[in-house]
C-alpha cells in the first residue's frame, strides 16, 4: 500500500501528485525519441507539477495569463515559456513583450494576433520570436495559406523573428498512423513555406496528442500500447526531411501517471435491488476522457480490499445532487464499506482542472505533492467555493 493510501496521511477527497513519477515519465519519453528533440510540458494538464516538469523538460506551454502567473510564482523564467492560446489579452501581451526578461516564443494564431504582436514589438523596439500555428480545421491556428502570407510579410520586418510553425490537432490519438500522416503533411508544408516564402523554418513545435488509457488496469497492456505510440513517433520524426529543431508539446502523456485521486466511501445503500456507494468526491473533481455517464469505467481500487463473496456490483456515485454523478457503473472489485478509500490512478492530467468544480458549491479538494524521498506535503488546502457562488457583497 502506498503511503498516501493510508487514511492517516491525507484527507479525502484529494489529489496526490508524485513528482518523481512525473520526472521518470518525461525521461522515458525523452529516451524513446530521437536525440535533440526538445520537450515542452503543456501546463494546462496540471499546473501543480510544473517544477518537476521543468527539471526534465526544457519548456512549458502557457495558454493564459493565469498560467503565466503560476509560472512566475514558481520562479520559472520567461525563457522557458511558449506563450500560446487563441485569446491573447493585449494588456498581458504588452507586459510580456516589454519584459526585460525575453519570452522564449509566442505563437501566432490569427492575423489579429500577428498585428498585435507586431505593433507591440515596434512600440517597444524589440524582437518577438514567433511560431505560426497551423489549423487542423477547428478554431485554433490559421489556414496554411494565411500563414504563408503572414510569414512572407514577417520576412521584411526586423521586429518579428519568424522561428517556425506549431501544429496540434487534438488529444487522445486513437492510432499511431495518424501521427505519421500528420507529420508527413507538416513536412510537406515546411517545404512549401521555404519555396514560396523564401524562409527557412528553424523550429517545428508539434503536439502528438499521445493517448492515455484511463480504463486499462493491465500494466503490461498499457506499457505495450504506450511503447507502440512512442516508437511510431520516433520513426516518424526520424523520417522528417525537416532538419531544424523539433519541440514536442505534451500534457497527458507526461502527467497522467503521476497523479492519484483519493476518495472515501461515505454511505452505502441498496435501492430497488441495486447497490450504491456514495463517495465524498465526484465527477466534478475527476475528469477524464470517456467518463461521461461512466461509459468507460476508470481504473479504480478499494483500500482496504474486502472479499466480495456475494459478487456485489456497485454503482459508485459522487456527492453531487445529480443522477449523472456516477464514477463507475459496475464496480465489483471489492465489497465496499463506509470509510473505505477508492483510489483512482492516472489522475495527474486534466482531471483536476477540467471538472465542473463549482457545481453544488462543494469544496475544492486538497492537493498533496510527494517528493523524490517519498515525503508528502499538503500544497493546497481545501478551498471553499461558496464564496465564488454568491454575490460579491455577501462576501464582504
Ligand atoms: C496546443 C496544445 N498543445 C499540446 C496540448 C497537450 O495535449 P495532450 O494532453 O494530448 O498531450 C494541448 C492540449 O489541449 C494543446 O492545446
Amino acid at each position: 500500500m502506498k503511503n498516501y493510501e493510508r487514511a492517516e496521511n491525507c484527507i479525502t477527497p484529494c489529489y496526490v501528485f508524485d513528482e518523481s513519477e512525473m520526472k521518470r515519465r518525461i525521461t522515458t519519453i525523452r529516451e524513446s525519441l530521437p536525440d535533440g528533440v526538445v520537450l515542452c510540458f503543456a501546463m494546462k494538464a496540471n499546473p501543480f507539477v510544473i517544477k518537476a516538469a521543468c527539471d526534465e523538460a526544457e519548456l512549458l506551454e502557457v495558454c493564459s495569463e493565469g498560467e503565466y502567473r503560476i509560472c512566475r510564482h514558481n520562479g520559472i523564467s520567461n525563457d522557458r515559456l511558449t506563450i500560446s492560446g487563441i485569446n491573447k489579452d493585449p494588456e498581458h501581451m504588452r507586459e510580456l513583450v516589454s519584459s526585460p526578461e525575453p519570452i522564449h516564443r509566442f505563437t501566432v494564431e490569427s492575423a489579429t494576433q500577428f498585428a498585435l504582436l507586431k505593433s507591440l514589438a515596434h512600440e517597444f523596439d524589440t524582437i518577438v520570436p514567433a511560431l505560426f500555428r497551423i489549423t487542423s480545421g477547428n478554431q485554433f491556428g490559421m489556414d496554411a495559406a494565411l500563414a504563408r502570407r503572414l510569414i512572407a510579410q514577417s520576412r521584411g520586418d526586423a521586429h518579428i523573428d519568424f522561428r517556425g510553425i506549431q501544429f496540434f490537432s487534438g488529444t487522445q490519438k486513437s492510432s499511431p498512423s495518424r501521427i505519421v500522416r500528420e507529420l508527413s503533411k507538416v513536412d510537406a508544408l515546411i517545404d512549401t513555406i521555404r519555396e514560396e516564402c523564401g524562409v527557412k523554418i528553424r523550429e517545428l513545435e508539434y503536439g502528438p496528442g499521445l493517448p492515455v488509457d484511463y480504463g486499462e488496469t493491465d500494466e503490461t497492456a498499457r506499457a505495450a500500447r504506450d511503447g507502440e505510440f512512442l516508437a511510431t513517433l520516433h520513426d516518424a520524426l526520424a523520417a522528417l526531411r525537416f532538419d531544424g529543431t523539433v519541440i514536442l508539446e505534451m500534457g497527458r502523456a507526461m502527467a497522467a501517471s503521476c497523479g492519484t485521486y483519493l476518495t472515501t466511501v461515505v454511505d452505502v445503500k441498496e435501492n430497488r435491488g441495486h447497490s450504491f456507494a456514495i463517495i465524498d468526491g465526484g465527477k466534478h473533481q475527476i475528469s477524464y476522457y470517456g467518463h461521461e455517464l461512466a461509459l468507460t469505467p476508470p481504473a479504480c481500487r478499494a483500500v482496504p480490499a474486502h472479499d466480495n463473496p456475494d459478487g456485489t456490483v456497485w454503482t459508485v456515485c459522487g456527492s453531487l445532487c445529480t443522477a449523472n454523478d456516477i464514477l463507475i457503473k459496475q464496480f465489483d472489485a471489492s465489497a465496499l464499506e463506509i470509510g473505505d478509500r477508492l483510489v483512482f490512478p492516472n489522475a495527474g492530467a486534466y482531471c483536476m482542472t477540467e471538472g465542473i468544480s463549482l457545481f453544488l458549491s462543494r469544496d475544492l479538494p486538497r492537493v498533496y505533492l510527494v517528493d523524490g524521498a517519498g515525503t508528502m506535503a499538503l500544497v493546497r488546502d481545501r478551498i471553499e467555493t461558496a464564496r465564488l457562488n454568491t454575490c460579491q457583497e455577501q462576501n464582504a
